[in-house]
């Protein structure tokens, strides 16, 4: 049934301790659990309520009575209790098939050690429990398996006591000094070894850290052990956050739903987000490491000492632990240019992800409403957008204003089950500020628009912006009320240089005075449907550069000129914005040029040949080579917009004519920056030892992009020279740079690189799903090369990763080939959802997503699009998962 927010009621019983026994069997786990309960004098309720899924229940005792089948109801797999005394003390016994449990919820095996996920309701896979966040507890766990293959035995919190049982198998016992809610509970047990250290925390304390893997894979550790050390001493310098435990564990698993799991003091990561060493990690590899363990790091902070009332809450500690680890990552970069790359990498995610979700049928607020099933709202609305909104509390507030919010979130909610709103008020107290309107950003879903108009008065010398906000309706908000939308703003004059702004009716202190120095960028507020700031004391006609830094989660529009452009591009003082004016630009150039696309691909030079994109490819050619600028930066402002983004800016989506306009712009850029690529590709390369720091990263980067351009030639000399650092290359980044751009030319070696790459890789399964990645979105797969390869004996739909390499990548990542004209792409698509939905439905839903804009494609391909939905909706046994996924996508407008 779908769950409302509305509905939400405090729990009838509060839980003060939870003692569990795990018999640990792949077949059969037994589970007995003791918990202790009181009644929650604030309710009149007297039913306890413990949910259950697809379990097996053995025994349940209430005081000492055995309970039979009249004393408690069973609903939907729950068990109610009702008329129970006000204090009360369970005995539940279960048993589980970890096994035979391939959703990778609850408790579950993967290469022979068993792990569990229990966020959000994996927990009531284990044994009957009120599994629900603001029920918070103390847990004590004790661990028995055989102590042969299963030597590690580990759990939340401090180890007690571990000996032997004597009949070949062991036990440990955990206990957890910190209360939390169920779905931070972990355990994993198996042949495991592990790096650690001892750390010492700024106060002097020390901590014991320890990242475990399977044996044989202690030479990929380091990165994210370094990682760590980094996100303790940060979360201590920049909030005043001390890590809490004595011992703080990561787990790597091959099995994952997902990236990796805050579990108080066991924090279990897939291991795509663990492993590294130069040999099988790419740079942005070693970016997210650092970033994830950041994030689970800082939700022990965020999401475990503060938690989340409900799971509409769920962008409360998301969005703010997203938002954490985006600046833990930015400070470690340092440099400006570097920050800026991060800042833009972070905003692309958002503009090819968050803003279709937000414009589709999945659009949800960032504390939605209601719900289906929970997992399907973990999402890049949650997640990324809730990460844009706290990050707009700080653009308001400051950031010492923000740290005040924070501090004060901490004195009033440690150790709380809290909302969003809760969070919204501390910032507003500690500021003394009304964030009100604010709260819109929470329940309100869809991307806003705003449109900027600047009026120049050349005698009153006065710039007035004007600036006007709407947001299109989304499924269940037909009208929406004004935003309040922080839209950082700076004047250009001729030279390019920032002008001193002065707003008229400011307060002296936020726009320039005799006093100040003078302020160059100024957020203004945009709280209303239309609103006009004037600047005065402006000698010229400026050219303005609009919400800088990215400020708010919004789409600009504004009438700029190409020249305009171009200007912005050599000389905004915010980086983002050079790079956004480049982007701007060449999406003009892109959309012109799809108009002259015709279906066939093949005539993609034609389309270049109608376009005169010189301004653009001028602009680039000065950004290539201008040494003063960062190599990092130069990529980013050097890639072009990806398919998918120009596929947001079109009415009516036409994949082939998107992919064949990009690549005639590619080619001309490659055509006509030949030389400057090659200067860049010879500057860039790096002799020594591999390392993975930003600058090192940036150079490779630089010169990788040279290098896929070049490509496009697709000549001898690039066959050759791509040839070289493949065979020569010491690290992944360029190994896997070199094999791509072998992998889209007509080069000769191109086979045998896909064939030496992996029998050199074969026991590395990460590089193994960077192989099928790399074929999927390789330009000539289409979907009976993907079938081809889903027989390749390293193939499984039951590992996600796996899965994900291949069949999503090629999905979401190969456009023009997914959306074969002849529908082929969406029978296959059907297929794979279906096949996933018996497996894993978490996994299986989120490739269902992967048709969510079917209404803007042209008629015939919708129309296969709908043949594929109504073929998985039709299905017998669709998992809620999927079943949400599908409906909405099939009703919603
Ligand atoms: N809280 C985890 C993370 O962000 C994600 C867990 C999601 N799990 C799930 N089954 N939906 O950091
Ligand atoms: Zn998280």
């Amino acid at each position: 049934p779908t769950i409302y927010r509305e509905q939400y009621t405090p729990p009838a019983y509060f839980v003060d301790t939870v003692d569990m026994g795990f018999d640990l069997d792949q077949v059969t786990t037994r589970v007995a659990t003791r918990i202790k309960l009181t009644r929650n004098d604030a309710t009149d309720d007297h039913t306890i309520i413990l949910f259950g899924d697809e379990l097996k229940l053995v025994s349940l005792t209430m005081n000492g009575t055995l309970l039979g089948k009249r004393d408690y109801e069973l609903v939907d797999g729950n068990l109610h209790i009702p008329g129970a005394p006000d204090q009360v003390t369970l005995d539940i016994e279960t048993v589980l098939a970890p096994s035979q449990n391939t959703s990778l919820m609850g408790l579950y095996v993967s290469s022979g050690n068993f792990f569990t996920q229990c966020e959000a309701e994996g927990f009531r896979k284990i044994t009957f429990f009120p599994d629900r966040p603001d029920v918070m507890a103390k847990y004590t766990v004790m661990l028995r398996a055989d102590k042969a293959a299963y030597p590690v035995l580990l759990s939340n919190g401090n180890l007690i006591e571990e000996g032997d049982l004597g009949d070949g198998r062991h036990y440990a016992l955990w206990e957890d000094p910190f209360k939390k809610p169920s779905y931070l509970f972990a355990l994993v047990a198996g042949k495991l070894v592990c790096q650690e250290e001892t750390y010492r925390l700024q106060s002097g304390r020390d901590v014991q850290l320890q990242v475990w893997v399977e044996p044989g894979n202690l030479d990929k550790t380091q990165h994210a052990m370094d990682s760590l050390k980094n996100s303790i001493r940060w979360d201590e310098k920049r909030f005043g956050l001390e890590l809490d435990l004595d011992r703080f564990m990561i787990v790597a698993v091959g099995d994952f739903n997902m990236g990796a799991m805050e579990n108080k003091g066991l924090n279990i990561f897939n291991t795509k987000f663990v492993l590294a060493n130069p040999r099988i990690a790419t740079d942005i590899d070693y970016a997210n490491i650092e970033a994830v363990v950041g994030h689970e790091y800082f939700h022990n902070w965020t999401g475990n000492r503060v938690t989340c009332r409900d799971w509409f809450q769920l962008s409360l500690k998301e969005g703010l632990t997203v938002f954490r680890d985006q600046e833990f990552s930015a400070d470690l970069i340092g440099s400006t240019s570097g920050r800026a790359v991060k800042r833009i990498d972070d905003v692309r995610v958002l503009r090819q992800n968050q803003f279709p979700e937000d414009a589709g049928p999945m659009a949800h607020s960032v504390r939605p409403d209601s719900y289906l099933e929970i997992n399907n709202f973990y999402t890049v609305t949650i997640y990324e957008k809730g990460a844009e909104v706290v990050r707009m509390y700080q653009t308001l507030l400051g950031r010492d204003g923000f740290r005040k919010g924070m501090d004060l979130y901490f004195a009033r909610h440690d150790g709380q089950a809290v909302t969003c709103n809760d969070f919204r008020a501390a910032m507003a107290d500690a500021n003394g500020r009304d964030l009100t309107q604010f709260e819109r950003w929470y329940s309100q879903a869809g991307t806003p628009a705003v449109t900027a108009r600047m009026d120049y008065d050349a005698a009153a010398k006065t710039v007035t912006l004007t600036l006007a906000q709407t947001c299109a309706p989304s499924p269940g908000q037909e009208d929406k009320l004004p935003f309040a939308i922080p839209v950082a703003v700076g004047l250009l004059d001729n030279a390019g240089k920032d002008m001193a702004l002065v707003l008229q009716g400011a307060p002296a202190e936020r726009t320039n005075s005799k006093r100040s120095k003078p302020v160059h960028s100024l957020v203004l507020e945009l709280t209303e449907a239309e609103q006009s700031f004037i600047f005065t004391g402006v000698t010229e006609k400026p050219v303005p550069s609009l919400l800088r830094d990215f400020s708010a989660p919004v789409v600009l529009t504004f009438d700029y000129s190409d020249t305009e452009l171009a200007f912005l591009m050599g000389h905004d003082s915010d980086a983002f914005n050079r790079w956004e004016a480049g982007q701007r630009l060449a999406t003009r150039y892109l959309l012109a040029m799809v108009g002259t696309v015709s279906a066939d691909k093949t005539a993609d030079q034609t389309a270049a040949a109608t376009v005169d994109a010189t301004l653009l490819i001028e602009a680039l050619r000065t950004t290539l080579t201008d040494q003063s600028l960062g190599q990092s930066y130069r990529e980013v402002i050097l890639t072009l917009p990806s398919e998918t983004m120009i596929a947001e800016a079109l009415p009516v989506i036409a994949p082939q004519a998107i992919h064949g306009a990009r690549q005639a712009l590619r080619r001309a850029l490659a055509q006509a920056l030949q030389p400057e690529f090659i200067a860049a590709y010879s500057a860039n390369r790096i002799d020594g030892a591999y390392q993975p720091d930003a600058e090192s990263a940036g150079k490779r980067a630089l010169k990788n992009v040279a290098l896929s351009y070049l490509a496009e030639l697709d000549d001898a000399p690039v066959h050759t020279l791509a040839q070289l650092q493949y065979d020569s290359a010491d690290n992944m980044t360029d190994r896997l740079a070199a094999l791509g751009a072998l992998v889209n030319t007509s080069a000769p070696g191109r086979q045998a690189a896909l064939a030496s790459f992996y029998s050199e890789f074969e026991a590395e399964p990460l590089v193994i799903d960077k192989w099928f990645t790399l074929q999927a979105m390789a330009r000539s797969t289409d979907v009976a090369t993907v079938r081809e390869l889903m027989r390749h004996p390293a193939f499984t739909l039951k590992n996600p990763n796996r899965a994900r390499s291949l069949i999503f990548s090629f999905c979401n990542g190969n456009p023009s080939q997914f959306h074969a004209i002849d529908g082929s792409g969406h029978a296959f698509w059907a297929e794979q959802v279906i096949a996933l939905n018996s497996i894993n439905p978490q996994v299986a839903a989120r490739l269902a997503r992967s048709l969510d804009r079917w209404r803007k494609y042209p008629p015939a391909q919708q129309a296969s699009m709908q043949e594929a939905l109504r073929k998985v909706a039709d299905t017998a046994a669709l998992s809620n998962d999927v079943l949400e996924v599908i409906t909405k996508a099939l009703t919603e407008p």
